[in-house]
């Protein structure tokens, strides 16, 4: 069997191979990657040693039809898992476009070449459509409550506005074509391999250095975190025993708020680097002008993953950020190539006035 992985060089894409290839010996991987900001080569450089035969990157554009052609006619693709995409809400703030032509249009072209590719023969080898998205489709909750697969949609940044365009066009494609499609809403992941724009990766980046830790607002809006692990075997289990047409819901109800987070990183590195010239290192931590229409609460209800294929996470919070945190300590090469110009651009339009500001 062979599965077709968009945006395998990134976070949870590159975590997800690694998965594949370490627990399913039947299973070859092709890994299509454009390698933007966010795609980098070396998170897989162990899998292109340990598994040459099974493991193949090629790399491209989703949003190009031609180019994904050719990736079909010379594979025979058994499954595509999509992860794909422009990721980060603060640059679907500062940039949206992008977001729409890769992650409303790039599906589309998949969709489209998997419709046209693949025969309906009962007798082909079973394929599947998993399209990996977000629980931020669902838009924002208040102090109480979770979201389930029948919640509505709700976006509230281009980011979420641009996965949730996808996920319709996904599900249409089953109840028009009957693609064979699997749609996920996963909450926040933290783990090995996350670019350090995201909360977690940044905050242990910074505290480490002694950069300032700018909290967005007063730092309370809540995240449901997962570690990238757990959230990689739910997904095989999703591709191998879910059912066409079903969304699941992948969380570890693990609600906390922003502050909590960076709070514990900093007490986790003063414990393993000792204080910074003396002071702890939350003396770092700036509350700066909050995030445009920032979303206050994530929550997971994830019954039905539980309860249909029997999933269950395995790695508690603390436990999971120890392992996160040890893991940026033991590879600053691997941050230090990521933290080149064009990731300093970024961070400079992003942070520059408001570090100043308050
Ligand atoms: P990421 O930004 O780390 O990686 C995205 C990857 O997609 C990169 O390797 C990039 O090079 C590639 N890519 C971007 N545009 C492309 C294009 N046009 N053609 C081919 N490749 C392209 O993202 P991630 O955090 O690993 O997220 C993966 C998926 O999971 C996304 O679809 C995201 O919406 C979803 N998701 C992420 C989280 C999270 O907490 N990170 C939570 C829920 C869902
Ligand atoms: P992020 O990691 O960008 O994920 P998402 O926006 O998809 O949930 O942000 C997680 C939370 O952390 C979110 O509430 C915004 C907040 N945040 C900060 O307070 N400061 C930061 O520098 C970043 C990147 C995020």
């Amino acid at each position: 069997m062979m599965i077709l992985v968009t945006g395998g060089c990134g976070f949870i894409g590159s975590n997800f191979i690694r998965h594949v290839l370490q627990s399913r010996k039947e299973i070859k991987v092709v890994n299509l990657d454009l390698l933007t900001y966010a795609g980098n080569l070396s998170s897989l450089l162990d899998v292109e040693k340990i598994f040459p035969d099974r493991y193949q990157f090629v790399r491209g554009d989703i949003r190009d039809k031609e180019f994904l052609r050719g990736v079909f006619e010379t594979f025979e693709i058994d499954s595509v898992a999509h992860f794909a995409a422009e990721s980060h809400v603060d640059r679907s703030i500062l940039g949206p476009e992008v977001f729409v032509q890769t992650n409303v249009f790039g599906t589309f072209n998949l969709l489209e070449i998997c419709r046209k590719s693949w025969p309906t023969a009962e007798s082909m080898r079973p394929k599947r459509f998993l399209h990996i998205s977000t629980d931020e489709v669902y838009g924002s909750l208040g102090t109480s409550g979770y979201f389930t697969e029948e919640s509505p949609y709700l976006p509230s940044s281009p980011y979420a506005a641009s996965k949730a365009s996808s996920d319709h066009m996904v599900h249409a494609y089953f109840h028009t074509f009957g693609l064979p499609t699997l749609i996920t809403h996963s909450s926040n992941n933290y783990g090995p391999f996350q670019f350090p724009e995201k909360l977690i990766p940044l905050m242990i980046s910074n505290a480490r250095e002694g950069m300032p830790l700018p909290v967005y607002g007063d730092g309370r809006n809540v995240r449901d975190w997962i570690y990238v692990e757990d959230h990689c075997r739910a997904l095989l289990q999703v591709l191998e025993k879910g059912s066409p047409g079903h969304r699941y819901n992948i969380g570890a109800n693990c609600e906390k708020q922003n502050i909590d987070v960076v709070n514990l990183i900093c007490n986790y590195l003063d414990e393993k680097l000792g204080l910074l010239e003396g002071r702890h290192r939350k003396s770092l931590i700036r509350f700066v002008h909050d995030r445009l229409g920032h979303d206050k609460r994530y929550a997971l209800d994830t019954s039905k993953i539980k309860n249909a294929l029997g999933w269950k996470p395995e790695v508690a919070f603390e436990q999971g950020l120890r392992r996160t945190v040890d893991w940026y300590l033991d590879n600053p090469l691997w941050v230090k190539e990521i933290l080149d110009g064009s990731y300093m651009e970024y961070y400079q339009k992003q942070y520059g006035d408001r570090l100043n500001e308050r």
